[in-house]
């Protein structure tokens, strides 16, 4: 059914979590507007109703006016209780998770999601979730406050450090929604964007058995997946472009110079040093804003993430 704010929102994707929101943001909307309308009118008409019309039209003292004041009071009162009532009853509804829910792991850092399900799969920036089933994401920060907001469902959460948070949504038509950040995380913020991919239920589930198990390979390889995993390409890349970070093109065995002047070529222990205490030496040219690694990443992942950027020419 088209309402008059409709073009303010975004398609509602996940109808069990966004209709209550929906019907209250119209409903806000439509009684503003009658309001503003109404106010505007009367306005205008008592400016021109009672103009002053000569040098001795005096303003007649009114003390109060009881009936006035009751019904101004009450009726935005009634409005606002009702307002209460059907933002809590929302609210309550994005709170309580179906109890047959599938489960999915997501934690925010500087600047992506990483998703993880329940066979190991593990994926960056993608969400990908059945078609009809209601998906509960549980949410956790490596490092600051970041939210965790997908428009066409009307889910937004707050993730935070050291703590769990969820939200829940179900889609009910397959294909991509975005999935925004939406607290202020640093240089990177506005680039926190990942997607939801809506499956039909029967390619999901090959869609999870094709990606699960966990990773797997050579050293190359399983270097290879650690970087991607961790969204070291947001500020690396691989292709020599310069990004927030220098380019992990041809770093191996490279000459760098610092911020402070001082050089080092590339080897195992300066890459080492830059994954666990990234301010150490900070290449000229860019800004102390990597995160360290230390606790994150073990020593065998360190050292298969050396043997992939040997590879990188
Ligand atoms: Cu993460 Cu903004």
């Amino acid at each position: 059914m088209g309402r008059l704010f409709d073009f303010m929102l975004p398609e509602n994707k996940s109808p069990l979590t966004a209709d209550s929101t929906d019907g209250l943001f119209h409903f806000i909307n439509e009684v503003s507007l009658v309001f503003l309308i109404g106010i505007t009118i009367a306005l205008v008409y008592f400016a021109f109703k009672y103009k002053r019309k000569s040098e001795d039209d005096e303003t007649p003292v009114i003390t109060h006016n009881n009936t006035l004041e009751i019904t101004w009071s009450v009726i935005p009162l009634i409005i606002v209780m009702v307002i209460f009532g059907w933002g809590y009853s929302g609210w309550l509804n994005l709170k309580a998770v179906p109890n047959d829910a599938y489960e999915i792991q997501a934690t925010g850092f500087k600047w992506n999601w990483n998703f993880n399900y329940e066979n190991g799969a593990q994926t960056l920036n993608e969400l990908h979730v059945p078609k009809g089933r209601p998906i509960k994401v549980v949410m956790q920060s490596r490092d600051v406050l970041h939210s965790f907001f997908i428009p066409d469902y009307r889910i937004k959460h707050d993730v935070v450090p050291g703590r769990y948070t969820y939200v829940w949504f179900q889609a009910e038509e397959t294909g991509e929604s975005i999935i925004f950040c939406t607290e202020y995380c640093g240089t990177s913020h506005s680039d926190m964007l990942a997607k939801v991919i809506v499956h039909e239920p029967d390619e999901f589930e090959k869609w999870l058995e094709l990606n699960g198990g966990g990773p797997s390979g050579s050293p190359v390889e399983l270097g290879e997946q650690l970087i991607t995993m961790n969204g070291c390409q947001t500020c690396h890349s691989l292709d020599g472009s310069s990004g927030i970070g220098p380019s992990f093109q041809g770093i191996w065995g490279r000459e760098q110079q610092f911020t402070d002047g001082s050089t080092a070529v590339t080897d195992e222990n300066y890459i080492r040093e830059s994954i666990l205490y990234p301010g150490e030496k900070v290449v000229a040219g860019h800004d102390n804003v990597m995160v360290s690694y230390d606790g994150l990443l073990s020593d065998d992942d360190i050292t298969n993430i050396i043997e992939y950027l040997k590879t990188i020419n």
